[in-house]
């Protein structure tokens, strides 16, 4: 593996690092295409490069994944997320961005049509990630097969109560989602991962130090040739010291 982990002094700081990184890897690209995070995590990122949206080239974007069963236009569905945190402040064309379509009735045909777009784009160049307190990358949960596609998925009991901050009753949180796959992920040319917080340091410690395994999905990042680890506020606690530059 080929992972760069940097510490950020604090969260405009980790935006400014995480804005660096992406727009070198989008301005390389002849058809740039980002993947996009929600959560909270990227949000520093999101507005840095609001920030410097002068020097964005057009592009297209996909999201990461969407919950099943929301009503259209709610406003914690991934597809307002979006819309709120990236398509507008970015200034990017809303026919340009892509998010799972978690109106479907069809969330099996929804998930292989969302491959197709991807693959039709040329693939990703760039893809931001953040990481669950449980290792999770996008949805895709512990146990999560290492290869996965773009799926349905049942949400941890432990995700849909750390994501009940963002709904007005716990009850409000779907149990079902649409996910780009581990293996969709791994296909990114480059990934971007952003964590901050003390929460997260065991989950960023198991998935960089750990063994690979689906019982903690971020640790297919070991398997990718070109990841950089963005921590800020504590994520990096759990790290062995000389984890500054290259860990491997
Ligand atoms: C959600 C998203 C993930 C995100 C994770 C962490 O469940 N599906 O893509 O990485 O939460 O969120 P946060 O950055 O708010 O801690």
């Amino acid at each position: 593996m080929s992972v760069t982990i940097r510490t950020a002094a604090g969260l405009p700081d980790l935006g400014e690092q995480a804005a660096a990184t992406v727009l070198a890897r989008l301005q390389a690209s002849t058809r740039p295409v980002l993947g996009v995070a929600t959560g909270s995590s990227p949000l520093p990122l999101y507005q840095a490069l609001a920030r410097r949206r002068a020097e964005l080239p057009p592009l297209r974007a996909f999201a990461l994944d969407e919950y099943l069963g929301l009503p259209a236009g709610h406003p914690q569905s991934y597809r307002e997320v979006v819309r709120r945190e990236v398509t507008a402040p970015l200034g990017l064309d809303p026919a340009e961005v892509f998010v799972p379509d978690g109106g479907t009735n069809n969330p099996d045909r929804a998930a292989a049509a969302y491959e197709d777009t991807i693959r039709a784009a040329g693939g990703i160049d760039v893809q931001v990630l953040g990481i669950g307190s449980n290792g999770h990358l996008a949805f895709n949960e512990p146990g999560s097969p290492l290869d996965s596609r773009t799926r349905v998925v049942d949400l941890d009991a432990s995700t849909r109560q750390a994501n009940a901050r963002f709904f007005a009753s716990p009850e409000e949180v779907p149990y079902r989602a649409l996910t780009q796959g581990l293996g969709t992920i791994l296909e990114a040319k480059a990934l971007v991962l952003m964590a901050a917080g003390e929460s997260k340091a065991e989950a960023v410690e198991r998935a960089l130090c750990g063994p690979v395994t689906p019982e903690l999905p971020a640790s297919v990042l070991q398997l990718h040739p070109d990841v950089t680890v963005l921590l800020a506020e504590g994520a990096n606690k759990l790290l062995p010291r000389e984890a500054g530059a290259n860990l491997k």
